[in-house]
């Protein structure tokens, strides 16, 4: 598939529960809802978001299609418009054989098993459709449920960095997963 096409037009995809769709610039708005909760930010080392950075924000991510640097997604619950969550692909490597995975919940959602169903649809477009060979995720180590999420789904440790993020007068440090094409389930 030729990479122009991946980004200008990515993919909807529906799971039991969530319709996961290309993020759009109407989303802003459900969006800044968990991107200015400082409990779901400080989970990746970020102040929240204000409402006018939030809405920069989205045009930015609809901005990088064009310049391939990444592709994002929300995800809503089946039969609502608004977003509960977004995940994304950023971080290419040049050659687009890697790429780094991000995600985020709305925190009333936390812990109903929402993103370990989001993402699988997102990995194996990614593996399939993209091209990709190996799929990193770099959470802070403390970030537990960001750990287990990952090594759910299949992902390696493969290490840790350390005190590569300055937070709140804290260097953190972060944990370093991987998933190859080989390591995930082939579509039955
Ligand atoms: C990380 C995050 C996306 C997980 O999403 P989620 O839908 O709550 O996760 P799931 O319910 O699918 O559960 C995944 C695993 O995390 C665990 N988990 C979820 N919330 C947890 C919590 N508050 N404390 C401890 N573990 C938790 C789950 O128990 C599950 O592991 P298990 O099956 O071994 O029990 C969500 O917590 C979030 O948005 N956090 C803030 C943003 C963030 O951290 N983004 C990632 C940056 S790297």
């Amino acid at each position: 598939m030729k990479l122009d096409r991946v980004f200008a037009h990515p993919p909807t995809f529906n799971t039991d529960r969530l319709r996961v769709r290309p993020i759009e610039l109407t989303d802003a708005k459900a969006l800044f809802e968990f991107m200015s909760d400082r409990k779901v930010t400080e989970r990746y080392g970020q102040k929240p978001r204000t409402w006018e950075e939030t809405q920069a924000w989205v045009r930015d991510r609809l901005a990088d299609r064009s310049r391939r640097g990444s592709i994002y997604w929300v995800f809503t619950l089946r039969g609502d418009s608004v977003a509960i969550g977004s995940c994304c692909y950023w971080n290419f490597e040049p050659g687009f054989r890697t790429a780094e995975i991000g995600y985020e919940l709305h925190r009333a959602h936390w812990g109903t098993g929402i993103m370990t169903e989001a993402l699988p649809p997102i990995i194996s477009y990614g593996f399939a459709r993209l091209g990709l060979h190996r799929i990193e995720a770099s959470p802070l180590a403390e970030n537990r449920p960001s750990r287990r999420l990952l090594l759910k789904l299949g992902f390696k440790n493969e290490g840790r960095l350390r005190q590569r993020v300055f937070f709140r007068g804290r260097y953190l440090d972060q944990s370093y997963y991987g998933l190859l094409r080989e390591d995930w389930p082939k579509p039955s």
